[in-house]
């Protein structure tokens, strides 16, 4: 909080009015308007958000132009590199990195709950074997709800942490059953003594005709693969989540919606779009047509775009896009794949765009799902699969999002304004005199 104030003065008459700034711990002030359309009538228009910040927040900080991300104050390159997924887990979960004993408990606590209801077998097999995993992701996470009445009360505190549990523990259990459903295996059980991202490969890859060999490297790819989408403060799916959240919705409800928001290529949809692009790419005739593909995004009147690029708040290069890129080599290097044509491909792309002034001059880099797409490709995670997996990272995020909203007691149902550009009052015709 701060002595500052803006003032707003208008040109029609309307008394000029102060407004209370306010100061974050970093990042930029903010101008409290709850107070504007009650003093003056009038709302403030902010479409997509580009100014407005609707909510306090403790958990994730990003500085765009210095391309910094923070967990609870921690850069994301310490917490890559330091800390595992579950850690991470808890850390954005409850404020503080846990000791050893707190993490011993926390990941037996999450290990506990990784089995799915029976039941929910039979969901899965209400869809279609082709059905988009996504689509199945929506239906199944929601149906938790009906699976887990007995920690549905939002305004109690142990019932908010188990939900949270229950959602990070079963997530990939749900994901790696809509892929095996999808290929015609049967679904694999969770096995305890594996930690959660091997776990997770066990129950994507393996079958129960034979053992699944762990290979350290891809669990440690995807475990960062986990680590950099777990969180990304006020995306359009955490915002989702909390809107959905504010109106007292369960926690199960409010992470089915945040998994429907993440479906748009736009967001997480674009590991998946980028790796269409780049097969559409190979299809044209591959590295020779690159040039060609970069003429079409540029063209004004195309709608095509370079998937994989850009980004609304990073204005300098996206810090998870480093750590993903060396990943990529790591995993690239360690399946032999380097001389994959779709993986020089990309590797071409990038490098083109990086030195193309219609990149530089509108600040747009790679971000993480430029480089996730690829590493998933070489795992043997199939296209359709990748937002599945940003879901069942971001669930964490969402699911923190979620608990600081409803812990804050003065959080309000979300209801945005609106700029009304329709027809003005009128009356209704008899059905003969209507033209
Ligand atoms: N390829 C070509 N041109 C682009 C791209 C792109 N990927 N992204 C932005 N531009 C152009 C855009 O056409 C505009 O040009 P001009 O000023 O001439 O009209 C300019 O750059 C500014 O773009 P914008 O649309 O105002 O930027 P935005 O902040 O609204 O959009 C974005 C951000 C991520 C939606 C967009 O960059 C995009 O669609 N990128 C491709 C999809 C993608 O990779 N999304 C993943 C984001 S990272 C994962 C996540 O956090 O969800």
């Amino acid at each position: 909080m701060s002595d500052t104030k803006a003032t707003i003065s208008f040109t029609d008459g309307t008394p000029s009015v102060d407004f209370p700034i306010y100061k974050g711990s970093i990042g930029p002030d903010v101008i409290d308007i709850r107070k504007l359309y009650g003093q003056t009538g009038k709302f403030t228009f902010d479409p997509g958000f580009m100014s407005t910040a609707a909510c306090e927040s403790k958990i994730t900080y990003i500085d765009g132009d210095r391309g910094e991300l923070l967990y609870r104050g921690y850069p994301i390159e310490q917490i890559a590199v330091q800390c595992d997924y579950l850690e991470t887990c808890y850390l954005l979960l409850n404020g503080e990195l846990p000791t050893r004993s707190k993490r011993d408990q926390f990941v037996g606590t999450v290990t506990k709950h990784t089995m799915v209801h029976e039941q929910m077998q039979r969901f899965f097999q209400g869809f279609r074997r082709d059905a988009h995993p996504m689509a199945v992701l929506v239906g199944v996470v929601g149906a938790l709800a009906a699976f887990y009445h007995d920690s549905l009360d939002i305004n109690n505190a142990a019932h908010r942490e188990i939900s949270a549990i229950r959602l990070i523990a079963k997530m990939p259990t749900l994901v790696a059953m809509a892929y095996k459903y999808s290929i015609g295996q049967p679904f694999i059980y969770p096995k305890n003594s594996l930690s959660y991202s091997a776990n997770f490969m066990r129950m994507m890859f393996g079958n129960p005709c034979e053992d699944y060999e762990i290979n350290d490297v891809l669990v440690r790819a995807l475990d960062r693969i986990l680590i950099l989408h777990a969180d990304h403060e006020q995306n359009a799916s955490t915002s989702t989540v909390r809107l959905a959240g504010s109106s007292g919705a369960n926690p199960f409800a409010c992470i089915a919606a945040g998994i429907a928001t993440l479906w748009g290529p736009a967001h997480g949809g674009a590991n998946e779009a980028c790796l269409v692009m780049l097969n559409d790419i190979q299809k044209m005739g591959g590295v020779e047509k690159i040039g060609e593909f970069i003429k079409q995004v540029k063209d004004k009147q195309s709608t095509a775009k370079l998937m994989g690029f850009g980004h609304r708040v990073y204005k300098n290069y996206d810090p998870r896009a480093k750590l993903m890129r060396e990943t990529c080599h790591e995993v690239l290097g360690e399946l032999g794949l380097g001389d994959d044509p779709l993986f020089k491909l990309s590797m071409k792309l990038e490098q083109i765009a990086l030195e193309d002034d219609y990149f530089i001059q509108r600040k747009l880099y790679p971000n993480v799902d430029f480089y996730s797409g690829i590493v998933q490709k070489a795992m043997g995670i199939p296209t359709d699969m990748f937002t599945c997996i940003f879901a069942l990272a971001r669930t964490v995020g969402w699911i923190s999002q979620w608990t600081e909203m409803i812990a804050d007691p003065d959080y309000k149902i979300g209801r945005p304004r609106q700029l009304f550009n329709g027809a003005t009052r009128r009356d209704v015709l008899p059905l003969d005199q209507r033209s």
